[in-house]
């Protein structure tokens, strides 16, 4: 674990504005800084970034959080990289963590240099085999592309890379995934006589490699593809191949295309359409899809139109469900048999295979096609079938508009009624959303004070939690106090929301800071609110404590009631009197 006073101290030292400048251009309005979203793709800014409460929200998708909320998204990064990367930038050490003391990130820090010098040194061998040169020609490819995406050549023989590391035998290259040791503890090259393919991260370090064979003579060959094994810096299910590579042309086309392999990849590249990625050598995860939704409204999954394919794409289908919103669209290209986008770019050309894109099947046509062919429809079992196949699907979406598409489909395919479907599978039917709140009408009692402490975290500590009464807001302000109780000291909003990081209080958090965001109180508002506030908490408590008393009275009489009651009682009494 990161101690807290830590995170803590590396909010505090980093500005999220110069942070977040240094990604997206952030154009000063009033008090706060706005750019167009970086999650989500729009004409017209609605992200915006406060200087003094140190957080961004984006008024449009909600996308919101502190400077390390914003790495993490940005990069795609987990907690405590993200953390690694501000203390980075900051220059100070991220001190003593377990799973991520200073060894380790020396550590990792040397494996980034490993893979770094490993892929030069294949890039140099790739110019001097002609052989190698000659299959990637063959293929079609240029030596601009090849230098794109960083190819080179492992050349053949065992001990190879022992020419540039001279610690040929230390860790450092067994963890970097680059050497094996055999059984007799000898230890030989991984990669051998294979074409070099690196796989680079968000932030361009290179962090696995994948080999393919050049001319597969014999099964001793070993695989088609050989891939890096998990390392420390490589985990499969997160990473995409050509992801940096196509960065732009994402943007420019707002869709990402998916394939399964690396050589289709950088052949679509070649043959012009930049904006593809694949898996790596794994079904697409949500994680992927997560990943792809941040930077377009669009994604298109292209498999081979073989059997294996369509079950690739249900697979796919399955897993990007959950990643879904409602202004996101996925679709499907089955491409004809025995093509690949590789070999069908090639054959057909960019504007065939661009048209395909521009026709995939959209996900509820395949998702319902596919239910649909496994049901005998004709049944009533099968049709009864279809509604418990598609059940956890739709269950899986977060999107009413598009659930609400499926079931009525699934209703006329099935021959229930819609709200029969929507029973059956325990879908709550569809309420269009709120309206939005007019702002400031005057808030709850709740919503004030959480908005206040918000606003100035320590006022916590002036309130007694056991006056807090029943409301939607209560378990936030109580998570609060109580996080603000455990710390010492001025604690701001972004050490408070990294506390509250995964509670189920975050969201309502965030959309109360977000308010403050549009409309900031000043601190002479504030501390008139706060009094107001604490002033109605406390008769809220004196009309409980009268309530009670009086009903005790009531039932036995004031001779019921204990001495201290009964002061308690009469104080009541004559405070009620006076305000009356
Ligand atoms: P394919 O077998 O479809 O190869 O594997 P491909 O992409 O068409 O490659 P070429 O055109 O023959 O060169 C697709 C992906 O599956 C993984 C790799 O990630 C590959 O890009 N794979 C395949 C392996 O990991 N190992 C293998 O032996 C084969
Ligand atoms: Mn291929």
């Amino acid at each position: 674990m990161i101690p807290e006073s830590f995170i803590q101290d590396l909010l505090a030292r980093v500005d999220i504005v110069d942070l977040i400048d240094s990604y997206v251009p952030l154009k000063k309005s009033g008090a706060n800084y706005f750019a167009c979203c970086p999650f989500h793709s729009e004409k017209s800014p609605s992200f915006s970034v406060s200087p003094s409460k140190q957080f961004y929200h984006c008024f449009s998708c909600g996308a919101h959080g502190t400077a390390i909320g914003f790495v993490m998204e940005y990069q795609g990064m987990g907690f405590i990289d993200a953390v690694r990367e501000l203390a980075g930038r900051a220059g100070v050490q991220v001190p003593d963590d377990k799973d991520y003391s200073p060894q380790q990130q020396g550590r990792t820090r040397s494996l980034i240099e490993i893979m770094a010098r490993a892929a030069q040194y294949y890039k140099e061998q790739l110019k001097r085999s002609p052989r190698a040169i000659e299959y990637c020609k063959k293929r079609g490819l240029s030596g601009e592309i090849a230098a794109r995406y960083g190819m080179g050549y492992a050349p053949d023989g065992w001990n190879n890379l022992k020419s540039i590391f001279p610690d040929y035998d230390g860790e450092a290259l067994k963890e970097a995934g680059l050497v094996i040791d055999n059984d007799n503890g000898r230890r030989y090259d991984r990669f051998r006589d294979r074409l070099m393919i690196p796989i680079i991260n968000a932030k361009g370090d290179i962090i696995a490699f994948g080999g393919r064979i050049i001319e597969q003579q014999s099964d001793k060959d070993g695989p088609k593809y050989l891939n890096s094994p998990e390392t420390p810096l490589f985990e499969k299910g997160r990473e995409l191949f050509g992801l940096p590579q196509a960065r732009q042309a994402l943007r420019e086309t707002d869709t990402a295309i998916v394939t399964e392999g690396y050589m289709d990849v950088i052949a679509l590249a070649q043959n012009g359409v930049g904006n593809a990625v694949a898996t790596l050598g794994t079904a697409t995860t949500a994680t992927h899809v997560q990943k792809l939704l941040r930077q377009v409204d669009r994604i298109v999954f292209c498999f081979d139109g073989d059997n294996a394919g369509r079950k690739a794409g249900w697979r796919a289908l399955e897993n990007a469900l959950e990643a879904l919103a409602d202004n996101k669209r996925i679709g499907f290209v089955f491409l004809p048999q025995d093509e690949d986008p590789d070999s069908y770019i090639r054959r057909f050309g960019k504007e065939s295979f661009d048209r395909l894109v521009a026709q995939a099947t959209p996900l509820s046509d395949f998702m319902l096609r596919e239910l649909a062919n496994r049901c005998d429809l004709t049944s009533a079992e099968g049709r009864a079938q279809l509604i418990h196949e598609a059940k956890p699907l739709l269950l899986k979406l977060p999107t009413p508009l598009l659930r609400l598409q499926l079931v009525k489909r699934l209703a006329e395919a099935s021959g229930f009624a819609q709200q029969e479907v929507e029973r059956l599978c325990e879908l709550k039917s569809y309420a269009p959303p709120a309206p939005p709140r007019p702002k400031r009408t005057a808030p709850s009692l709740l919503r004030s004070l959480l908005r206040l402490l918000l606003h100035r975290p320590t006022l916590a500590r002036q309130i007694d939690p056991a006056q807090i009464p029943e409301g939607s807001e209560r378990p936030a302000l109580l998570s609060l106090i109580r996080t603000v109780n455990e710390s010492h000291g001025e604690i701001s909003y972004p050490a408070l929301r990294e506390r509250l990081r995964g509670q189920p209080e975050e969201a309502q958090i965030e959309a109360l800071a977000a308010e403050l965001l549009a409309l900031p109180l000043d601190e002479d508002e504030a501390e008139t609110e706060f009094a107001a506030c604490l002033d109605k908490l406390s008769q809220g408590q004196h009309r409980l404590a009268f309530a009670e008393l009086q009903t005790k009275a009531q039932r036995f009489g004031v001779a019921g009631l204990s001495a201290e009651e009964k002061q308690a009682y009469v104080a009541l009494l004559a405070a009620q009197a006076k305000k009356g």
